[in-house]
């Protein structure tokens, strides 16, 4: 345990006594929406799966800044939307089930994509689901057929193509980029707007070690009052992103950079927030 408590971040101790052998579940943001507290998740799947539990993980904070190998971590269900750190469009997402976990789980629905249709022997179409377009995609006169075997068995429907594609444009643009040289920045723009926050005053909810947060920081000024100040006076000079919201019970002003903000965005901010504290 860390000597200092922070709101909002636990501790590898609190799971330990949080979770036992009749928790089945254990569901974890990789990186909390509020304070950008990110925790490791291969640590978290080790203790759950030595209490028999399994873990769902939602990154939807985190992938795109920072890499994830659910395979390596042994995480068994990922799910996320794409619209924030992986600047994909709105309305697209997607889930991650670990394969030998795959046909353990049924489905709340059948629908004409998840039942395995007696498919035409025809070896490019035998293993697919019956999607648009596919034989006997219209042809289902009952739902007892068993379930695809991949992981489409999960799929409700039609998926939204075209914002798929809009996605996997985003996903080609950031590995051109690469995962870790973007962490590496994320990471470290991340610790020079802590710095700089620091130097005039406010004080960061964010933990300072770069393993326990990346790019999403929190801070504030001191008091309620002077931080939704300072939020609306930060959006009034397009300081994009600065919210003040409730933020999980723990307040102050939630503040992101990613690979594309620059030094000079940060000292923008905090040279308008330094005029911002508290005389
Ligand atoms: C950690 C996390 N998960 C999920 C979501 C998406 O939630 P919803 O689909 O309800 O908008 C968000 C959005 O802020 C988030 O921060």
């Amino acid at each position: 345990l860390k000597k200092e408590v922070i709101p909002g971040v636990w501790q590898f101790g609190d799971m330990d006594q949080a979770v036992n052998d009749r928790t089945r579940l254990v569901v974890v943001d990789r990186t909390t929406w509020h304070l950008g507290f990110t925790i490791d998740v291969e640590a978290v799947c080790k203790l759950a799966h030595a209490k028999g539990a399994l873990v769902v993980d939602d990154p939807f904070q985190a992938l795109g800044a920072i890499p994830v190998d659910v395979k390596k971590e042994n995480v068994d269900f990922l799910i996320t939307g794409c619209h924030k750190w992986q600047c994909g469009p709105g309305s697209v997402g997607f889930m991650y089930v670990r394969k030998d976990l795959i046909e353990q789980f049924e489905p709340e629905y059948s629908v004409y994509g998840n039942a395995s249709v007696g498919r035409p022997e025809h070896p490019r179409i035998q293993n697919c689901p019956g999607e648009f377009g596919q034989l006997n995609h219209d042809n289902i006169l009952s739902y007892n057929y068993p379930y695809v075997k991949t992981a489409q068995r999960f799929e409700m429907g039609t998926v939204a193509g075209d914002y798929l594609a809009g996605f996997g444009a985003a996903l080609q643009y950031l590995n051109n980029l690469g995962k870790t040289d973007i962490e590496e920045r994320v990471r470290r723009l991340g610790g020079y707007f802590i710095d700089k926050l620091t130097s005039i005053g406010c004080k960061v909810n964010t933990p300072v070690d770069p393993k326990e947060r990346h790019g999403l920081i929190n801070y504030t000024t001191g008091s309620y009052d002077n931080d939704l100040k300072s939020c609306l006076e930060l959006n009034d000079h397009q300081v994009a992103g600065p919210m003040l919201r409730y933020q999980g019970g723990i307040g102050g002003i939630r503040t992101c950079v990613h690979f594309y903000s620059v030094e000079e965005d940060v000292d923008k901010l905090i040279k308008l927030q330094k005029n911002l504290m508290p005389k």
